[in-house]
């Protein structure tokens, strides 16, 4: 047997002792990043290294990485798809190419993980769109002696962009015994705004491990539910509802993995609303709930026992230290949804017995005054075989216009940031807000999160009492004096503790490498950040707040734009 840290601690070690350096397993909210909710997979905090910037620690970057996926959520409770996993991963950045990635994949499943080369079968890229079969990579394996070896299009052998736009790259899938663990992504090209792929200044390579599969095909485990990942969230579902896994094994898949992942979810901080990350946590948390009834589960409090054994697996200090935030939003969740369940449920069920078939008005009415989230609603008519008028249910959405759920879908789809010019424009302008908050309310003011779209910047700080609008205004006009004077905005590398000392602002969840960047603009404001920035501060046009409002207990939030 290979524990989850055994594994992370080996493939971590193999790749340092092959120049690697280690780097930060970041946060699942992506920051500065406008078009993905959640981290899919550890390349995303690399984007700009993959495009070109100098990355402060190298070439050869390692890590495992946890991430979220909520685009397969309806498979949940299959053998192999999670919302929540880690992914180990090692990249080149512009260093090695196809030759020594493949050769690093090969020795470390053989020499390391001691895998029978019988059992490996491997994919590689067959070519289209003009973009040729990957010939090097055939003869690469075929040279360590893998004799299993597929073309596949781009469907199966190409990842990325995670956007729109973005790197991306023919790759090669490895298999054992038919189950895909492990992703060799040749990260050569980019694909622009009109869908053209261009060639990357540089030629990377970015590969992802499944830890879950991996560790229940090296213990020899049937599937990831048998892993020490999931067995004691498994075994607590079936203590308390003195019900058989063998019987109900769907239902406790989907209540261990929505579980786990609303609890990394609420560890960033996020707490169930109706937009963005918000909305998938509720939606996580009440398609629990529903299946916690399935298995005859009544009344509230309910999840936090079963969560109690995701804080047992896990050494992420992010679930302890907010251990008792996280059991009481569960808490609140569940009652909210308790008072209105039962109601919406019988509303539900007398519309379908009636009519055989759900308006989206109705859709509608159980999302609006009984909190269904649409998809919950959805599942229920399938599993009653009737149809949902949905055409109808966006409708009244989008009359209500309180929720832009279609915008949030898009975000699962979308990707990456685009780097855009607007996108430095709001980052730049976010320093210039972050030193003025602290200026004019003190120095208690610390960034919370931030979040930047095309349209606008969103800033979370902690400060405990409403802005006055004398405040707001002198916020602004702060900001917009440092703009009009035309700073200059430049960064150095340095050590994370040099920053320290130079006071340069950082976001205390953020786990940072030992190098960093520090981002100054002018003598005004410096602070430990990736970019991308504008080099001058008159590139920014003209700063506004728009709303500052509450955003949780002693945290505020400022949305901002730019004229
Ligand atoms: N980014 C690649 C993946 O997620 C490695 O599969």
């Amino acid at each position: 047997m290979i524990t989850r840290q055994q594994l992370i601690k080996k493939y971590i070690e193999f790749f340092k002792s092959k120049n690697h350096k280690e780097i930060p397993n970041a946060s699942l909210i992506p920051e500065n990043d406008p078009t993905v909710l959640f981290t899919t997979a550890g390349m995303h905090p690399l984007v700009p290294y993959l495009t070109g910037q100098k990355h402060p620690l190298g070439k050869r970057l390692v890590n495992v990485q946890r991430c979220i996926r909520t685009g397969d959520i309806e498979e949940v409770g299959d053998d192999t798809h999670l919302t929540f996993f880690e992914m180990l991963g090692n990249w080149s950045l512009g260093d090695y190419w196809k030759k020594e990635a493949i050769e690093f994949s090969y020795e470390f499943l053989t020499k390391e993980l001691k895998i029978d080369l019988k059992k490996l079968s491997v994919t590689c890229f067959r070519g289209e769109n003009n973009i040729p079969k990957d010939k090097e990579a055939e003869e690469i394996w075929k040279s360590l002696g893998i004799k299993k070896i597929k073309f596949l299009g781009k469907k199966d052998n190409w990842w990325g962009p995670a956007g729109k736009t973005g790197p991306c790259g023919p790759d090669s899938e490895m298999f054992i015994d038919g189950i895909e663990i492990w992703n060799d992504v040749f990260m050569q090209y980019n694909k622009s705004e009109k869908s053209k792929y261009e060639s990357l200044k540089q030629k990377n390579v970015d590969t992802g491990m499944g830890v879950e599969r991996t560790l229940a095909i090296i213990n020899n485990q049937k599937n990831v539910y048998e892993t020490e990942l999931f067995k004691p969230i498994i075994k607590k579902i079936e203590h308390l509802s003195s019900k058989k896994y063998e019987d109900h094994k769907k239902e406790m898949r989907i209540i261990a993995d929505h579980i786990k992942t609303s609890v990394f979810i609420l560890a960033e901080g996020i707490v169930p609303g109706n937009s963005e990350q918000g909305y998938v946590l509720r939606r996580l948390i009440r398609r629990t709930i529903m299946n916690l009834r399935k298995l005859g589960f009544v009344g509230t409090d309910l999840i936090n026992p079963i969560a109690e054994e995701v804080f047992k697996i896990y050494d992420y200090p992010e679930l302890e230290k907010n251990k008792d935030k996280i059991y009481n939003e569960i808490n609140k969740e569940e009652e909210q949804f308790q008072k209105t369940l039962e109601k919406g449920l019988s509303i539900f069920n007398k519309t379908v017995e009636k009519e055989k078939k759900l308006s989206g008005k109705k859709a509608f009415l159980l999302y609006q005054s009984y909190g269904f989230p649409i998809e919950l609603t959805q599942e229920l008519a399938q599993d009653k075989n009737i149809k949902i008028n949905l055409k109808e249910f966006e409708k009244e959405l989008a009359k209500h216009q309180k929720l832009s759920r279609t915008a949030t879908k898009g975000k699962f789809k979308a990707g990456l940031a685009d780097n855009s010019e607007t996108t430095a424009r709001l980052h730049t302008a976010t320093h210039l807000l972050h030193t003025a908050l602290r200026k004019i309310l003190g120095n208690h003011v610390q960034q919370m999160g931030s979040n930047i779209t095309p349209e606008r910047l969103r800033f979370d700080f902690s400060h405990d009492k409403k802005l006055t609008e004398e405040e707001k205004q002198k916020i602004e006009d702060l900001v917009n004096k440092q703009i009009s004077k035309g700073q200059k905005v430049e960064f150095k590398e340095m050590s994370y503790d040099e920053a320290a000392k130079l006071g340069a602002l950082s976001f205390f969840r953020e786990k940072y490498p030992e190098i960093v960047k520090v981002y100054s603009v002018g003598n005004f404001s410096k602070e430990i950040c990736a970019g991308p920035h504008v080099k001058n501060t008159k590139e920014i046009g003209n700063f506004k707040i728009q709303k500052e409002s509450s955003s949780s207990a002693g945290v505020r939030r400022i949305k901002a734009i730019l004229k």
